[in-house]
C-alpha cells in the first residue's frame, strides 16, 4: 500500500467515522477471528449486544491430527471466510451498509491463519470506507465478559485458554495490566497435552473435564505456587508428574485408572488458579472478578471459583460456553472500545503471532 492511497484511505475512514456519529442511532460492528481453527464472524451491536455470531469449526478436520496443523487452518479459512462472513450478516439480518466498522483479530495466533481474517477485513473496509481496528486475541477473550453484564473497575481477569495463562488487572475499559503469566505451558496446553498421554482425541480439555468428573483426585500430584506473593503460573511441571505417574504404572506393569488421574490434574490446576485469582481480587481491591478463554468452559474451574468468590463475597462473571471458545462477537466488543477512541489501524495491518497485550 502506498503512503498515498493509505493517507486518503484514513481520511475517507474519518469522515465514515464523523457521519456515523452526527448520525446517531445504533453502532454496528462486523468481528472477524480467524486466529486458530475456528473462522468466525459476528455483528454487534454497541458493543454489547450480540445481532449474529456464527462459528465454523475445524475441530473434525485437525482432529485426525492431533492439533492443529498450521497450512490446512489457513487454507480452510480461505475456504470458509467469505460464507462466514455472508452468514453473519444474514442472521444479523444486515447489509454491509450497516456496518459501521470493522474489528478483526490481529494476534497472538497462527501467522497465516491471521492473515486470511486480516485480508478479508481490510478489503471490506477499502470497498466500504469504514474503519479497520486491529484486536488482541486476550483483549477479545475478556470482552466476552461484556455480554453477560457491564464492567465494573477495578476488575481482575483470569485468561485461561490454548496459549495464554494470564491474570490481568483493568482500572478502566481498554486498558490491561498483566499481573502474573505462565512461565511454561499454558493451562489448556497442559490439559490437551495430558489428555495426549491419556490417548484421549484433540482438543483434550473438554475430554479430561468429561473423564474427570467420573474419577476421585485421589493421586496426589504437585502444586505449583511458586515465589511468596507471585501470580505467576507454571503448569509443565504438573504435567511432567503426570507423565512421569502413567510412566512408572507402565513399568510396574501396573493400570492407572484414567479418571482418577484425569481428576487428580484437574484438581491440581483448579485450585492454584481459583486461589491465585482470588489472592490478585483481594489484593487490588477488584470490584468484579472476571473468567476468560476457552478452559474457562471447564465445570471444575467455574464451580470452584464461583464458590470461592462466593466465599468473600466477589461478583464473578462468567460467559456462556458458548461465548468461552473462541468466536467473533468478543473481538467485536473489544473492537468497540478502539471504536469510541478512534483507534483505527492502517491499510498496513498485518498478523502478528506474538502480539503483547497493550491497551484498546
Ligand atoms: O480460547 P480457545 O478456544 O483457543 C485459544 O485461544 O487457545 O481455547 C482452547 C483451549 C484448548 O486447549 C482446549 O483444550 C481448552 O481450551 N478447553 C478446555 C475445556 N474446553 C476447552 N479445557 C478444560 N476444560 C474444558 N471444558
Ligand atoms: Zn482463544
Amino acid at each position: 500500500m502506498n503512503k498515498q492511497t493509505d493517507s486518503r484511505y484514513l481520511q475517507r475512514i474519518q469522515r465514515t467515522y464523523r457521519q456515523q456519529s452526527a448520525a446517531g442511532g445504533p453502532t454496528l460492528l462486523l468481528g472477524i477471528e480467524t486466529s486458530c481453527d475456528e473462522t468466525a464472524a459476528a455483528v454487534v451491536q454497541d458493543g454489547t449486544t450480540i445481532l449474529s455470531n456464527v462459528i465454523a469449526s475445524q475441530a473434525d478436520v485437525h482432529k485426525r491430527f492431533g492439533g492443529v496443523v498450521p497450512e490446512v487452518a489457513s487454507r480452510r479459512h480461505v475456504e470458509q471466510i467469505t460464507l462466514t462472513v455472508e452468514e453473519a450478516l444474514r442472521q444479523a439480518d444486515k447489509k454491509l451498509e450497516d456496518i459501521a466498522a470493522i474489528a478483526v483479530t490481529q494476534g497472538p495466533g497462527l501467522v497465516g491463519a491471521l492473515l486470511v481474517g486480516i485480508a478479508a477485513a481490510k478489503a471490506i473496509s477499502f470497498a466500504r470506507g469504514i474503519p479497520l481496528i486491529g484486536v488482541h486475541h486476550i483483549a477479545g477473550h475478556i470482552y466476552a465478559n461484556r455480554f453477560v453484564t457491564e464492567f465494573q473497575f477495578p476488575l481482575v481477569a483470569l485468561v485461561v485458554s490454548g496459549g495464554h495463562t494470564e491474570l490481568i488487572l483493568m482500572r478502566q475499559h481498554g486498558t490491561f495490566e498483566i499481573l502474573g503469566q505462565t512461565r511454561d505451558d499454558a493451562a489448556g496446553e497442559a490439559y490437551d497435552k495430558v489428555a495426549r498421554a491419556l490417548s484421549l482425541p484433540y482438543p483434550g480439555g473438554p475430554e479430561i473435564d468429561r473423564l474427570a468428573h467420573a474419577g476421585t483426585p485421589s493421586i496426589p500430584l504437585p502444586r505449583a505456587w511458586l515465589e511468596a506473593g507471585s501470580f505467576d503460573f507454571s503448569f509443565s511441571g504438573l504435567k511432567s508428574a503426570v507423565l512421569n505417574t502413567l510412566n512408572q504404572a507402565k513399568q510396574r506393569g501396573e493400570t492407572i485408572a484414567a479418571a482418577d488421574l484425569a481428576a487428580s490434574f484437574q484438581a491440581s490446576v483448579v485450585e492454584v488458579l481459583v486461589e491465585k485469582t482470588v489472592r490478585a481480587a483481594s489484593e487490588y481491591k477488584a470490584r468484579q472478578v472476571l473468567l476468560a478463554g476457552g478452559v474457562a468452559a471447564n465445570r471444575a474451574l467455574r464451580q470452584q471459583l464461583a464458590d470461592r468468590c462466593a466465599q468473600l463475597n466477589l461478583p464473578l462473571v462468567i460467559p456462556p460456553l458458548s461465548l468461552c471458545t473462541d468466536n467473533a462477537a468478543m473481538i467485536a466488543a473489544a473492537g468497540y472500545i478502539s471504536y469510541q477512541r478512534r483507534r483505527f489501524a492502517s491499510l498496513d495491518l498485518n498478523g502478528v503471532p506474538g502480539l503483547p497485550l497493550s491497551d484498546l
